[in-house]
């Protein structure tokens, strides 16, 4: 079987580099240059695939693939030729921002790559794999490592590699072409490229190949933690099967290539929305009508405990080294005691997930008649890591999906230093990364850390009556 595999490789990679050389043959005065060029070439490109394939799942780019019949290249532009409305959505979405347009992943990708002051070696090949995964996407391939050692790469030079494909990230052939195949979901034969039926990309396997990835190179200081594919399997959702799909890539009914005479059909959007944090401060504004559409993955639901004689607070401390943490203000006796309550149940997985410098920041904050702040309650939800000298989880409050968490806030009762009623001010911020992060790679202005989701505000009456005042929330869907 393994030898079969690797006869059918190297055919159709002679067939690839033979169609690739055909114009330079134009003139033979060049012929032995060319040959030798071409014979270099395939070569690269085999034991790339040789050594790629030796390594775990997440080391690996996608598997090359000829340009499939019909088609002049993989471009997502060429795709979107004819795909129109899935491209104008892709255009838009995270994955296709997921390079040149992510300020963050550049800054780190350069200190992955080894050309920063503190970085060890280079393991900037790994990061590439998975934000620019395709064979003509990576300027350079990896052959070999030196002493076999992760962050000793011997690259040799891709013949394939096209810049403007690189631009597009994750982009249509990663999911959709392989062995000179699209992949589609159902296999129609009304297409003018060969097409294959692929069940993986009617659930969650498409989404794990990179949004599952847990692994630790201690000797690099460096760990993947994403198990976004492994939270959602323990979830209700992943126990009744509600892939990624049902809610990443909302159905829609209508025609998968607008120009050609074939039936409108059940499909799926291309926007892959998350936290809808866009990439850039010029992003924003095609972003937020999808806020409406996805909503977020937590509800807040503040309801009043009541009077108390001696408050103790429930919340676990937060042991998170980010800047700025407000401090907690709180009555100790004779307290008038509210309750949050923080719920992930929008979310088929943790919330937040993936990255570990993600994280929500949740503020209450009490004032009086007079304007005086008279409670504080903060609290985050997120993992925190040390990095150095060794990798270790320090906290995780991360809430699981399904859950919820309690975050109390107890003010002093009505008198002669407080007057009623109360005015409650709850927020809460989802963010991409930590702030000592974003100001030590100085990405003000060419990256956005952040938004707010929610801000709602309540009066509290002396009779201990809670009237709404505003609620502001993208998590509610239209
Ligand atoms: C991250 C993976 C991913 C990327 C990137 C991606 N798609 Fe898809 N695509 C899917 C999945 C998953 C489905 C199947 C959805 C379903 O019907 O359940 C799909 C379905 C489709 C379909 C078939 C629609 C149908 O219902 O038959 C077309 C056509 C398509 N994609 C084109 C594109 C084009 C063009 C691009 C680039 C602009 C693109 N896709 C980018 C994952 C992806
Ligand atoms: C010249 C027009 C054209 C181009 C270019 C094109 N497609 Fe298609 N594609 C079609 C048509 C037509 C269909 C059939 C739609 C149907 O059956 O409803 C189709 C079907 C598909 C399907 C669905 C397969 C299934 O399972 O039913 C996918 C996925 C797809 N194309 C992806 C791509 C990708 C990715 C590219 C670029 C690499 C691409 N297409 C380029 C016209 C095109
Ligand atoms: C080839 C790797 C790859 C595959 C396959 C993939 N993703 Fe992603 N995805 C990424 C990367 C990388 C990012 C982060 C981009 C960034 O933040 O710069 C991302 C970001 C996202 C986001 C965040 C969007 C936001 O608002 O910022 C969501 C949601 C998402 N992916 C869902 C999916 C789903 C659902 C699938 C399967 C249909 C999928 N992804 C398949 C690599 C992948
Ligand atoms: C029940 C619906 C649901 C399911 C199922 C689901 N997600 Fe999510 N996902 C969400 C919501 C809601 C958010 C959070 C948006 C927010 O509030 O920031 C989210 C956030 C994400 C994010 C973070 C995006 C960001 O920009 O912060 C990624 C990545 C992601 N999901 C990937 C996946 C993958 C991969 C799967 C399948 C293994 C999956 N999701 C299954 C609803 C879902
Ligand atoms: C196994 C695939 C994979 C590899 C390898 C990988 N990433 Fe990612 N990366 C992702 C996914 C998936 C996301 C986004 C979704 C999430 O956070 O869950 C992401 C997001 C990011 C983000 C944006 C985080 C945010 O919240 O916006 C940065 C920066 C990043 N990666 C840098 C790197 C660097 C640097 C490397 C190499 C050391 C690397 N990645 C290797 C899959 C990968």
């Amino acid at each position: 079987m393994a030898r079969y595999f690797y006869v059918v490789m190297v055919l159709s990679l002679l067939v690839a580099c033979d169609r690739r050389s055909e114009e330079h043959n134009k003139g033979d005065a060049k012929k032995g240059e060319v040959a030798q060029e071409q014979e270099d070439a395939m070569t690269a490109i085999k034991k790339a695939r040789t050594f790629y394939a030796e390594r775990p799942y997440y080391e690996r780019p996608r598997d090359y693939s000829e340009v499939p019949e019909g088609l002049g290249d993989t471009d997502a532009e060429t795709c979107g030729a004819c795909h129109k409305a899935i491209y104008e959505e892709w255009k838009i979405s995270t994955h296709h921002r997921a390079y040149k347009d992510d300020a963050q992943f550049m800054e780190e990708l350069k200190k992955s790559s080894g050309l920063t002051e503190h970085s060890s070696g280079d393991v900037g090949w790994v990061c590439v794999n998975c934000h620019t995964p395709t064979y003509p996407q990576l300027e350079r391939l990896v052959v070999d490592l030196e002493d076999d050692t992760l962050n000793k790469p011997v690259y040799a030079d891709n013949p394939l590699f096209d810049p403007a494909q690189q631009e597009d990230a994750i982009t249509c052939a990663t999911c959709h072409v392989k062995d000179g195949k699209i992949l589609g979901p159902y296999g129609s034969d009304r297409a003018p490229h060969p097409v294959k039926k692929e069940e993986s990309l009617l659930d969650e396997r498409v989404c794990a190949s990179c949004h599952q990835a847990s692994a630790q190179y201690p000797e690099h200081n460096l760990g993947c933690f994403f198990s976004t594919a492994e939270e959602w399997r323990q979830s209700s959702y992943g126990q009744k099967g509600e892939s990624c799909q049902s809610c990443h890539m909302p159905e829609v009914v209508r025609k998968v290539a607008e120009d050609f005479d074939v039936p409108e059909r059940k499909t799926r959007r291309h926007w892959f929305g998350g936290s809808l944090i866009p990439k850039k401060p010029e992003f924003a504004a095609e972003l937020e009508p999808l806020q409406k559409v996805y909503g977020s993955g937590i509800t807040f639901d503040l309801s009043l405990r009541g009077k108390e004689a001696k408050f103790t607070t429930s919340a676990e401390p937060i042991n998170m080294p980010e800047k700025h943490i407000p401090e907690v203000v709180s009555c100790a006796k004779d307290c008038m005691v509210l309750k949050l309550d923080i719920r992930n149940n929008r979310a088929g997985h943790h919330m937040p997930t993936g990255d570990p410098e993600r994280h929500i920041d949740i503020l209450v904050e009490v004032h009086d008649a007079n304007q005086k702040l008279v409670a504080r309650a903060y609290h985050v939800l997120g993992s925190r890591y040390a990095w150095w000298p060794k990798i270790k989880l320090l906290q995780d409050t991360r809430i699981p999906s399904g859950e919820q968490r309690e975050l109390l806030v107890s003010a002093p009762l009505p008198g002669a230093e407080v007057k009623y009623p109360l005015s409650v001010h709850v927020t809460a911020d989802k963010w991409r990364m930590y702030l000592d992060a974003f100001e030590h790679h100085q990405l003000e202005g060419k990256y956005v850390r952040g938004r707010r989701f929610y801000d709602a505000q309540w009066l509290l009456g002396e009779d201990s009556a809670l009237s709404v005042v505003k609620i502001e929330d993208d998590g509610v869907k239209d």
